[in-house]
């Protein structure tokens, strides 16, 4: 991690660069930071569709390649397929969750179903001993571009993040706000299962009062 002026320059690797994860990482770029993705089996030629879909960026051989270069993780493929992460690359690593699961995309899982946590409290299991936030699951790819505004902005979109580890949940805050959204605080990994599908913030385009009022935030702390 380096630093100009106040502002940490980030390397964001990204597993999945698909419609979420090349608009992220087009986001990331605009601000500033350095972005390197790792691809699925599938992807052979990914140097030549990151030139053209997201110039700038670059591929990582490897998970542990990305995880030597990354200072926060996204993971940015369809959950359906999130089995198929090598998690154990990401020992230390600020991982965040921006997966959703939806059954009418990824299938009906009978275990999420029936395990009464959260998305990303279930995939926080595959590494313990990352550092896990969840965040951006909430806006859709093609607002994701067009919604950004700079700070101070009257109507600037909220984003929230969500985890157990502070430190890391910080350093994804202050990324989302580089970003151009309002960073909100959502508490701890399980308070995230508010930031899912069919959630009150889910899809919805608020700022950060009218975010936090419907997270319940301000009534939390008053
Ligand atoms: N779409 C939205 O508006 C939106 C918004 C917020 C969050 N999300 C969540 O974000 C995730 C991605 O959604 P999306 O719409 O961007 O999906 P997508 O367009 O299908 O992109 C997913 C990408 O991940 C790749 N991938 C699959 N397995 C991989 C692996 N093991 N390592 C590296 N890359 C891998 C896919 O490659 P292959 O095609 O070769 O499998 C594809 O390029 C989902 O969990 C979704 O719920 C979506």
């Amino acid at each position: 991690m380096s630093a100009v002026a106040e502002r940490p320059i980030l390397t964001v690797g990204i597993v999945g660069p698909g419609k979420v994860g090349s608009a992220l990482g087009r986001l990331a770029l605009a601000a500033g930071h350095r972005v390197v993705y790792l691809g699925s089996e599938r992807q052979v030629d990914l140097q030549l569709l990151l030139d053209i879909v997201v110039p700038g960026a670059t591929e990582a051989t490897t998970a542990e390649d990305l995880a030597a270069q990354a200072d926060i993780v996204l993971l940015t493929l369809p959950f359906s397929k999130s089995g198929t992460v090598r998690y154990e690359a990401f020992d230390g690593r600020i991982v965040v969750d921006t997966m959703n699961y939806w059954s009418p995309i990824d299938g009906t899982i009978d275990e999420i179903e029936a395990d009464g946590r959260g998305s990303s409290e279930i995939i926080a299991d595959r590494n313990p001993r990352a550092r896990w936030v969840k965040s951006l699951n909430h806006l859709g790819y093609h607002d994701m571009e067009a919604d950004t505004l700079p700070a101070g902005a009257p109507g600037r979109r909220a984003v929230a993040a969500a985890s157990d580890d502070d430190g890391a949940k910080r350093v994804v805050l202050d990324f989302v706000d580089s970003l151009g959204f309002d960073p909100v605080d959502a508490g701890s990994l399980a308070d995230g299962r508010l930031l899912q599908t069919g959630e009150a913030v889910f899809g919805r385009e608020l700022d950060r009062a009218t975010f936090e009022e419907s997270l319940g935030l301000l009534s939390r702390s008053a």
